[in-house]
């Protein structure tokens, strides 16, 4: 039996593919088309302290090989999360991680203060790289200090698996993941979107209300790969491999540069099977080339430096 189990923190996956935050719903969306006891896992929608409403339309605009997206974190708050969301997520076998964005410190303590209370998930994927929401000046991302004073001890309050999620639009980055390692995070995602954005020309302004949006999908893969290659020369812990996903290969390639698994976002919302698909394909891959480990998939890449 080949072994496509990876491990992150506590969390055993049964395959190194979970659908990624926003692009997973809550994880109730994806089972009409996976088998929720058979795929490696998901990340939840990003959940806030309080209720959000989310910026105004348009939210989305596609362009050529993505997805330009200004969702603005719209959910209903935590306390709605617990009470409403959790009781119909925890009958799924697969890993569930929940994404945290917090505003502030006091923010991030309260939201695992109340839902460390909380069965029925492996951990949290802490979100300071939304590209979404300049106004509230969420910064964090941008400036190392800053994300030092938001994560320093959190490590303490919980013994869930710990991800931290990394924007590619600040060098800061590949800092504040090696200060994550050094407190005890369990793994990093990356990458979350590109801050990018778009013109409606007729009407000379900015598409989105916010100037700024987050760019995914397809086009952003290449980029992503080599920012993922980057951080895993940089940290030791695990990295998720996240950008532009549609494919076997696109995963493979992101295993063989070192990332111990993958997200999909936008390949969800194209193909919503994709999670079981890749997965089912990743283990025809490994027969058929006679791979007994995924281990050995994992930053087999040769470099010729
Ligand atoms: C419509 C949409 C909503 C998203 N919402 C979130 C979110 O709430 N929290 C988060 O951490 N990332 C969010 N993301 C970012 C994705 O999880 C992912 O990091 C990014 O899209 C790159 O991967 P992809 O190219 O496979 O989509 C969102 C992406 C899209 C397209």
């Amino acid at each position: 039996m080949n072994n496509t189990k990876i491990k992150i923190g506590k969390t055993t996956l049964n395959f190194p593919i979970l659908g990624s935050s926003g692009c997973s719903g809550w994880g109730v969306e994806l089972q009409d088309f996976n088998d929720m006891d058979f795929i490696g896992g998901f990340v939840t929608k990003s959940i806030t302290l309080k209720n959000k409403i989310g910026n105004k339309q348009p939210r989305i605009k596609e362009v050529y090989g993505g997805l330009l997206n200004s969702i603005g974190l719209e959910n209903n708050g935590v306390h709605y999360f617990v009470e409403k969301i959790l009781p119909k997520m925890k009958k799924f076998k697969c890993a569930k991680f929940l994404n945290l964005a917090p505003f502030s410190r006091e923010d991030l303590l309260s939201l695992i203060d109340i839902l460390d209370k909380e069965k029925g998930f492996d951990g949290y994927e802490i979100n300071i790289s939304c590209p979404n929401i300049t106004k509230q000046n969420l910064n964090f991302n941008s400036n190392l200090l800053e994300a030092k004073k938001l994560l320093k001890g959190v490590r303490r309050l919980t013994e869930k698996t710990l991800l931290l999620k990394l924007s590619p639009s600040f060098v800061e980055s590949f800092e504040i993941a090696k200060f994550a390692e050094m407190e005890g995070f369990d793994g990093i995602s990356f990458t979350n979107t590109y801050i990018a954005t778009a013109v409606d020309v007729e009407n000379r302004k900015f598409v989105f209300d916010n100037i700024q949006a987050g760019f995914s999908g397809p086009a952003i893969k290449p980029l992503s790969l080599f920012n993922v290659y980057k951080m895993t020369k940089f940290v030791k812990i695990p990295v998720i491999g996240i950008g532009g996903i549609l494919n076997l290969n696109d995963v493979l390639e992101y295993l063989m540069v070192g990332a111990v698994g993958v997200q999909i976002g936008t390949g969800l919302l194209i193909q919503p099977n994709i999670l079981e698909k890749l997965s089912r394909e990743l283990q025809d891959y490994m027969v058929k080339e006679n791979i007994g480990d995924i281990g050995k998939i994992i930053g087999c890449v040769k470099e010729s430096l």
